[in-house]
């Protein structure tokens, strides 16, 4: 029998996703059979939701907020990155088990990546300690950056990623986080400040260095204040939305048996 394979995305709530486009836009782009649909999942359905999902004919879905670290744990088999984040993104059904993976950290590195981004000796700065950060600490480390400082308003957060990942991770008070981007050769912000809807991150920026280069979780908007103000100072400036496009890639691959290219053409469909 030839099934029409099936993906989503699986969140509470849902209705803000990009990801709906994101997959249809290759779907089409690559005249391949198959639909990914937004499916709003609340907390006490998950379990009986990944169930059910495989015997309807879906091959995997994404995983967003509030399910990350649940669906991890649901899951019956993991990948070593998943586990290292502590959450997974990505889940894939097969032979009647769910393997869970988190694309979050490769997304991030190979969206710098595309902008001719490279790990040298200098450090990182991140800005924010949540959930989001979890994952550009580990790929950063994985990229062999010799240290990573970190500052969150709430101190005690970066200090619980500093005990999880170790030596290589030196926590900066929040007081001090716009002078430690004198040190840093990449910065990032994995807050939820400059969103839409949000004040902007609280800084002048005015320690940024020039040859540093600067991205932000933060795609709506594209261009936040941070990105704004390094690429008036040279820096280089990726947004946030390639990370998104990025973290798709395996899990489309999985479902859909086809590489995906990130490209202009589905950053405007995405947009659009
Ligand atoms: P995510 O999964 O998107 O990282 P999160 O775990 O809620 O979401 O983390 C949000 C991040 O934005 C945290 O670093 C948070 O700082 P706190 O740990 O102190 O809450 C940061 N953040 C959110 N609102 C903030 C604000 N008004 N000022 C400073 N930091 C803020």
């Amino acid at each position: 029998m030839n099934v029409i394979p099936l993906a989503g995305v699986i969140g509470h709530p849902i209705g803000h996703s990009k990801s709906p486009r994101l997959h249809g836009h290759w779907l089409r782009a690559y005249g391949l059979p198959g639909h990914y649909i937004p499916i709003d999942v609340a907390p006490d359905d998950l379990a009986d939701i990944l169930e059910t999902l495989p015997k309807m004919g879906f091959r995997g879905v994404n995983v967003t907020v509030p399910h990350k670290e649940r669906a991890l744990a649901l899951a019956g088999k993991a990948s070593a990155r998943a586990l290292r984040i502590g959450a997974a993104n990505t889940l894939t059904f097969r032979e009647g088990r769910i393997e869970a993976d988190n694309t979050d950290g490769i997304g991030f590195i190979e969206n710098l990546k595309q902008a001719g981004w490279q790990a040298d000796d200098r450090p990182a700065a991140i800005l924010g300690a949540g959930g989001a950060a979890r994952a550009v600490v580990v790929s950063l480390l994985e990229e062999g950056l010799p240290e990573i400082l970190i500052s969150n308003r709430t101190r005690a957060r970066a200090e619980a990623l500093k005990q999880e990942f170790g030596a290589r991770l030196r926590v900066v008070d929040w007081a001090r986080a716009d002078a430690m981007l004198a040190e840093a050769g990449t910065v990032v912000n994995t807050t939820s400040l400059g969103m839409q809807g949000n004040a902007p991150l609280p800084f002048t920026f005015e320690h940024l260095r020039e040859d540093a280069t600067v991205t932000d979780l933060v795609y709506a908007p594209l261009r936040t204040e941070i990105l704004r103000v390094a690429a008036t100072k040279g820096c280089k400036t990726v947004d946030g939305l390639g990370m998104l496009l990025h973290q798709g890639v395996p899990g489309f691959e999985r479902w859909f048996g086809q590489r995906p290219q990130v490209d202009q053409a589905l950053r405007d469909a995405v947009l659009g």
